[in-house]
């Protein structure tokens, strides 16, 4: 995978507005505040986890109808920045609602439709720890629903390529016996993607209790932008997507109600800037107990 960090100095600088001469805007407050700073088209990607009501710290529990109302707002301004080739993607889990699970994709793909957008895959993200439920089945996965604007999307297929199963594998009959059966270049990642969530003991953990992995938004940036594109987090929490954008010289703004957040926020873009970020790599297989070394290369 190509390592592009070339397009910004190590002493980055973080602008506290919506600048588009910076390299990363944090803002400090709502998300409608930064988003409506920012000009029709601008974004490439829009990309986020929003607050999903579990009454962590930086959340009020409210009812499902207003927090869905919250969540169109959002929406309806990420949807105005998004360039016509651009995407907007929203990673998302479960509703919780006096024990009742509301899956929150279903409940904001409307939202979505009635904008005109096209989702192109409902990608499940799977990882192996949560918690243990005892009146359901424990959840261990959520989805990332992709939408593009146009048909006319940016797509770089090439850019997050994996490896083949069997990388050297010929057809070895019909018109194409003796060449490769598979991609060269490997093979498409597929829309079920396998990658720890960030538990106490993974590498990435800060203080805050529920961050995406920097890899789950590595292939979304590689895939769906290109160097010098600007990626916005409207709850950019402690600046994943920002650090992520960084890693491959593109541009971020995200905003964030809560100060200690934005504050590792910053320090993660400038590791990012300065090739210093502690981050579990994209290409880095998960541990299986029945193989030699847990299967680690
Ligand atoms: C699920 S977390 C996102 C974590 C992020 N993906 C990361 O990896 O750090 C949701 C974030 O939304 C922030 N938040 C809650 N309400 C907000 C609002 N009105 N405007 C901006 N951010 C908000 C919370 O402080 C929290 O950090």
């Amino acid at each position: 995978m190509a390592q592009q960090r070339t397009l910004f100095a190590k002493d980055i600088e973080i602008a506290p507005e919506y600048d588009p001469e910076a390299a990363v805007t944090l803002y400090l407050g709502d998300r409608l505040e930064l988003l409506r700073s920012i000009p029709d088209q601008e974004a490439s990607l829009v990309v986020t986890s929003p607050p999903y009501n579990l009454g962590k710290d930086y959340e009020e529990e409210v009812g499902v109808g207003e927090y869905i109302e919250a969540q169109a707002e959002t929406i309806e301004e990420a949807v105005r920045i998004c360039a016509d080739d651009g995407s907007v993607c929203w990673e998302v889990g479960n509703y919780v609602e006096n024990g009742e699970i509301k899956p929150l994709d279903i409940l904001l793909y409307p939202i979505f439709m009635s904008y005109g957008l096209k989702l192109r895959n409902r990608i499940v993200w799977h990882f192996g720890h949560g918690l243990h439920c005892s009146n359901r089945f424990s959840g261990r996965y959520e989805v990332v629903l992709w939408f593009t604007k146009s048909d006319d999307h940016y797509f770089d297929l090439d850019a997050v390529r994996v490896p083949q199963k069997y990388p050297g594998k010929k057809h070895y009959k019909g018109p194409k016996a003796g060449q490769l059966s598979g991609h060269p270049k490997g093979k498409n990642p597929g829309d079920v993607w396998v990658m720890p969530n960030v538990k106490a003991n993974h590498r990435e953990k800060t203080i805050h209790p529920c961050q995406f992995p920097v890899a789950l938004i590595e292939r979304l940036v590689l895939a769906l932008t290109e160097p010098g594109d600007l990626v916005v987090d409207p709850y950019v929490g402690v600046g994943t997507t920002a650090a992520a954008a960084i890693l491959h010289g593109r541009r971020a703004a995200g905003a964030d109600t809560m100060p200690e957040y934005l504050e590792i926020a910053g320090q993660r873009v400038r590791q990012a800037a300065a090739g210093t970020l502690e981050y579990r790599p994209l290409d880095k297989p998960i541990y299986d107990p029945s193989l030699p070394n847990g299967g680690h290369r």
